[in-house]
């Protein structure tokens, strides 16, 4: 969509991607990602932050529709993942008067990562920068995403450029605010990017939004996804929901099934939820992508994890969403545990040791051989009752 001016001598000069399969090498991008990069234009002229490495042209086009991309006199790069930071080497070069603006902890990665070591320079926690018509401080966030992330604050326009915190995958289609989009319609995909990329930052994330409310913000600038000028609080109240880990009064169940023995009892389990009158949501692991299993299990408080014996374990496709919610330290859930198996369990017992090992509150398990018997049925049922119930009195 070209730039944009966000507010007075304040643009949006970044890239909407919507060709890269899959972000940071692992996560689908099915509606995109966009890179935002900001100019700020006082007397002097910053860029902040900057793009993916195959997109520097259509960076550097939109800087100059502006200004001089030859003449920029700042680089602020708040975080130096390459996604953002991979096109810096380039507008670098491409600007030799510029300095590099980085929290102290960035320096080694930009020489390691970006090979840049010239006109750099280490900004402090609460550093102030005036360009002359616009002022700058810089405000340091450790760990959102990465040691050296930090969040860039103009106060003339009141803008928060704040990195990877608040922002979401997903392309803002021909927009780029939240006052002109229907904002639940982004809302899967920002929690997709919170729970897979800084979720298991939680508490540094609950450490910046502390850190930055005493800015006073009229907007939000991420550096991915919307803009929040109509309701900054909105995706601050969302970000702090989800790091506190809380939970919709709600059920997930994750399963997996190789002959339709499990999924028969999860149908039963997911019906015992449902008349208790909690809400459910059945994901089948096998048939479904990661990150969307660990978005649904961080959406709600309730978990149900079933699935077969396979080679005395936990069916791959389950036990791998399980590695990586316990790599993402996913707390504060009330889970059940079903399972079948063909001469012996195994993945029962398994399934129970990794949710005790996720701190999260064992509600009740059950196992059964073979195809389910009417009483399997009912147990099933009874434990997905078990869990609804579980949820409901974790809200009282
Ligand atoms: Fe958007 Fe951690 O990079």
């Amino acid at each position: 969509m070209g730039s944009a001016q966000i507010a007075s001598g304040i643009r949006w000069v970044g890239v909407n991607d919507r060709e890269t399969d899959l972000f940071e090498g692992m996560w689908p991008l099915p509606r995109g990602v966009s890179y935002n990069a900001y100019l700020v234009m006082g007397k002097k002229t910053a860029l902040v932050d900057a793009v993916k490495t195959p997109f520097v042209d259509e960076l550097l086009s939109h800087v100059a529709q502006w200004a001089d991309p030859r003449e920029l006199d700042f680089l602020i790069a708040n975080h130096l993942e390459p996604d953002h930071a991979g096109g810096l080497a380039a507008v670098h070069r491409v600007a030799p008067r510029a300095e590099l603006l980085v929290a102290p902890r960035g320096r080694s990665i930009l020489k390691e990562l970006h090979g840049i070591e010239q006109r750099v320079r280490e900004v402090q926690n609460g550093e102030m920068l005036d360009l002359g018509g616009k002022k700058l401080s810089f405000h340091h966030i450790p760990f959102v995403h990465w040691p050296e992330t930090m969040a860039t604050y103009e106060s003339s326009e009141r803008v928060l450029f704040s990195g990877d915190a608040f922002g979401g995958f997903g392309v803002p289609d021909g927009a780029f605010g939240d006052d002109q989009v229907e904002v639940a319609e982004y809302e899967d995909e920002i929690l997709r990017y919170f729970s897979n990329i800084v979720g298991m930052h939680a508490r540094p994330v609950l450490k910046a939004i502390d850190a930055l409310s005493e800015l006073d913000v009229d907007q939000i600038a991420p550096a991915h996804g919307l803009i929040w000028r109509r309701s900054p609080q909105r995706i601050i109240d969302m970000y702090a929901r989800w790091a506190r880990m809380e939970g919709e009064p709600a059920v997930t169940v994750v399963y997996g099934s190789m002959y339709g023995s499990t999924r028969m009892a999860v149908e039963a389990a997911a019906k015992g939820v449902a008349e208790e009158g909690v809400p459910v949501r059945v994901v089948d692991a096998s048939r479904t992508h990661v990150s969307y299993v660990i978005r649904e299990v961080w959406k709600r408080r309730g978990v149900l994890i079933a699935c077969p014996t396979y080679d005395s374990g936990v069916f791959p496709p389950v036990d791998h969403a399980l590695a990586l919610l316990e790599r993402k330290r996913l707390r504060n859930r009330v889970a059940g545990v079903l399972g079948s198996y063909g001469w012996q369990g195994g993945a029962v017992s398994k399934l129970t040791q990794r949710v005790q090992g996720l701190n999260w509150e064992l509600v009740g398990t059950y196992g059964f051989p073979g195809h389910p018997t009417e009483q399997d049925m009912q147990e099933a049922s009874r434990l997905g009752a078990e869990v609804a119930r579980a949820v409901v009195a974790g809200q009282l």
